[in-house]
């Protein structure tokens, strides 16, 4: 009986881990940089994707048994609570709600916590040669049977988010992804005043919307800032050259919402060389999306909805 017939499975993640360098010890003395007091850019927390993190790097295999519907971040806890404590990532909710979880599973950006093992593990050596010398050429789960045993799933290779900083293993420092957001006011300012009635009590009004102005604003703000469309998009990279995918749905979700004044504002604010002119409409950002926004359609209505104005 084999493995897979038993229940018993194995899988191996590869994780790509780092380990920053140690503070040095003068300057933890100093109160941590002192390039920081003086407000170099290097001291800064909104432009921490200018800084290149030193440290160690290294590759290291982790296998464990699991069962083919377990998510990556099951396999990942299992690892941290028996095998390696100082194994570290970031998560919350646990199942697709927060975004705070986002890495790259084999070089596609993807949420660790609704990636399971049965999608994701790949056979570790798919060029086997057979026993009679031929290169093997048939179905992948036979070449994984034979190369790495009954029950063995493969490998499944982790990195940090592509496009940001790393901080430690598997963790990014999205700071300057959430501070491009921030820049754009994402909150409702909305045309509305709580007005009161004569006796001193507020006189309550609500904003209607029709169901297609409904259904933009619960699409678009279903967006958990993950920083999935940034992890794809080839031309965002952390970086002040464009203030990438995410902070365009975030600039599209109010400007797209009927109860909003400040549409005319918002797509000032991102009709810049960094803001729409710095899209090019490569779409990579729409494939991992884990919410379902279509963000490179998103971002191209809003391109034609600010030029258009
Ligand atoms: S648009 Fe989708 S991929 Fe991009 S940050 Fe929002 S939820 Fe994540
Ligand atoms: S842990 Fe919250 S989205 Fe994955």
């Amino acid at each position: 009986m084999s493995g897979m017939e038993n229940g018993v499975n194995t899988v191996t993640l590869r994780v790509n881990r780092f380990a920053p360098r140690a503070e040095r010890a003068r300057d933890r003395e100093r109160g941590g940089s002192p390039f920081a007091r003086k407000s170099s850019p290097f001291g800064d927390s909104g432009t921490s994707a200018r800084r290149r993190p030193r440290g160690k790097q290294w590759l290291q295999d982790y296998t464990l048994n699991v069962r083919p519907e377990d998510t990556v971040l099951d396999c990942l806890l299992k690892i941290k609570r028996t095998i390696d404590p100082t194994l570290a990532f970031r998560y919350s909710c646990g199942h697709g709600m927060c975004g705070s979880d986002a890495v790259s599973i084999n070089g596609t950006p993807t949420l660790l916590c609704t990636a399971s093992v049965k999608d994701w593990a790949k056979p570790s050596n798919p060029t086997l040669v057979d026993d009679e010398g031929f290169r093997h050429t048939g179905d992948v789960s036979d070449i994984q049977e034979n190369a790495v045993g009954a029950g063995d799933l493969g490998v499944i290779e982790l990195a940090p988010l592509p496009g940001f900083p790393v901080q430690r293993d598997l963790i990014a420092d999205i700071d300057q992804m959430l501070n491009q957001i921030r820049k754009l006011k994402p909150y409702l300012q909305a045309r509305g005043e709580l007005a009161t009635t004569a006796d001193g009590k507020i006189n309550a009004f609500e904003y209607l919307q029709n169901p297609q102005q409904l259904a933009k604003y619960e699409l678009l703000s279903n967006c958990i800032a993950c920083g999935t469309c940034e992890g794809s998009c080839p031309v965002y990279a952390g970086g002040e050259a464009f203030i990438g995918p995410a902070a365009l749905i975030a600039a599209s979700r109010f400007i797209n919402d009927s109860r909003d004044g400040q549409a005319n504002a918002r797509m000032d604010a991102i009709d810049s060389a960094d803001g729409i002119a710095a899209c090019q409409s490569v779409r990579a950002c729409t494939r991992e999306c884990p919410r379902g926004i279509d963000v490179g359609e998103e971002i191209w209505q809003l391109i034609a909805q600010v030029k258009e104005r």
